[in-house]
């Protein structure tokens, strides 16, 4: 067996990308689990988590580190929040807001065994349901394919520090289906200029179509 550190938390282990388990033995999304050196590492499914589909298509620069606060919005049931969650430790705060009730219950369950993952039922549009629960965060994270995805990324920026990061993994169908997807993504990026400057974008095909990845620094 062979382990590739590739950033902070997150490796090839025989050639697929992983994170190491925070939980040793539980499985999230049934990801194949595998033991190497004493340690477990959680095999990350490109097609299930767009970070994981960023970071295989050549993602430059991974910003998560062990002991990071990140607010995550649009956590559905856990998935990619479970992978951020080993990144950051058991030091780490992982804010994972969710509107859908269904998608709650599910990830309850994930959020019992991680401790660094608090869950917020709330609707990421108004902050102020979620204001006094939430720090200052180092990264924000935002997959919440809404018509809304730039004003929800605009206004939950208060949360994140002058030169923090936004992960905005962009879904152009749920913007506007009329207009390109490239056009969608230019004017996404261009109606957040005032607040981000844009430090890379990555596109996410073939695991997931019609989305743009972009990583974002506060200005
Ligand atoms: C594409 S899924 C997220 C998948 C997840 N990021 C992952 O990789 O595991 C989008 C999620 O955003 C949620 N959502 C949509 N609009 C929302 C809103 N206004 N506030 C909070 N969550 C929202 C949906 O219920 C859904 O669970």
């Amino acid at each position: 067996m062979q382990i590739e550190n590739l950033f902070d938390g997150v490796y090839k282990l025989d050639g697929k990308l992983c994170t190491e388990g925070l939980v040793p033995g539980k499985k999230v999304y049934r990801e194949e689990h595998k033991e190497f050196k004493g340690k477990e590492y959680r095999m990350w499914n490109p097609y299930r988590s767009k970070l994981a589909a960023a970071i295989l298509n050549g993602l430059k620069n991974e910003h998560i580190r062990k002991s990071d606060i990140v607010l995550y919005l649009g956590a559905a049931t856990g998935t990619t929040t479970s992978h951020v969650s080993d990144i950051i430790g058991k030091d780490g705060i992982l804010y994972c807001v969710e509107l859908a009730e269904r998608n709650m219950r599910d990830l309850l369950t994930v959020c019992e065994s991680r401790t660094n993952m608090l869950p917020i039922l709330a609707d990421a549009r108004y902050t102020e349901r979620y204001d006094s629960m939430v720090k200052q965060c180092d990264i924000i994270y935002q997959d919440v394919s809404s018509p809304e995805q730039v004003g929800i990324l605009i206004s939950n920026s208060r949360f994140l520090k002058k030169n923090g990061y936004a992960y905005f993994a962009i879904k152009s169908q749920s913007i506007n289906i009329k207009k390109s997807p490239e056009h969608t993504f230019r004017k996404a990026l261009d109606e957040l200029s005032h607040v981000f400057e844009v430090v890379e974008e990555v596109k996410i095909e073939p695991y997931h179509k019609l989305h743009l990845f972009a990583v974002l620094r506060k200005i």
